[in-house]
């Protein structure tokens, strides 16, 4: 039984990679995220375990990183802080296995694009996770929609990013989670870009 912790679970793409990995009968998930309310009605599966928790907790984050294989983070914020944080509890706890959601552009990888300072957390969080011992896959979408189709390609860190002018579906980013979730060598030490196919 794979186990994965889940941060910032009520997020979009969280949502449908939690219906997804379910699916899954070999994970167990821990569900962490700032009220635990809204997720409810999940907890009634078996192999769901709820964490009210901020991932600025460092208390709180140790407890949910106790026996976990893999850290799925899946935030918005002050993500600086927050992969500090989460670098820091894993390196305690021992735990390698990070995947961490972020956005195109990091890198002035979109051909004729430049995203400002608004990619700044987006950037200095993946600079953390970079410069970290952790078995890493940073996944950088384009923009995103809620359509139930999974069509997707990705890009490596180097490559410009493809097809930046369309959304790409929350839900094949989800997928592309659930894949490295489920093969373990997958994107490892990889940040890649995540665009419509
Ligand atoms: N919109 C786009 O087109 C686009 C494109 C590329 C990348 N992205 C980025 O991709 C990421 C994931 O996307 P998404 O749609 O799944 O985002 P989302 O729905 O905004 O989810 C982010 C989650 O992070 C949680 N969170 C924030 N700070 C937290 C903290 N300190 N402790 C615990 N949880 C915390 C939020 O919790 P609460 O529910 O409690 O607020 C929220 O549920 C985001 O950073 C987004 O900006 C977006």
């Amino acid at each position: 039984m794979k186990r994965v912790l889940i941060l910032g679970a009520n997020g979009q793409i969280a949502r449908v990679a939690i219906d997804m990995l379910l699916k899954d009968t070999n994970v167990k998930l821990t569900l962490f995220l700032r009220n635990a309310k809204r997720l409810k009605h999940i907890a009634q599966n078996n192999n769901v375990e709820l964490v009210e928790g901020d991932v600025l907790d460092k208390v709180a984050l140790k407890l949910a990183m106790d026996n976990q294989d893999i850290v799925y983070a899946n935030l918005s914020g002050n993500l600086e802080a927050q992969a500090k944080t989460i670098v820091e509890v894993m390196n305690q706890t021992g735990i390698k296995r990070l995947i961490f959601i972020s956005s195109m552009g990091i890198y002035n990888e979109v051909p004729g694009e430049h995203y400002g300072s608004i990619l700044d957390p987006y950037r200095k969080s993946a600079s953390i996770i970079e410069a970290s011992e952790l078995d890493y896959t940073i996944i950088r979408p384009a923009w995103l929609n809620n359509q139930d189709e999974i069509s997707y390609e990705t890009t490596q860190k180097g490559e410009g990013f493809k097809n930046a002018s369309a959304s790409v579906s929350r839900k094949s980013v989800a997928d592309l989670v659930m894949k490295l979730v489920s093969t373990p060598t997958l994107g490892v030490h990889q940040s890649l870009g995540v665009h419509k196919a």
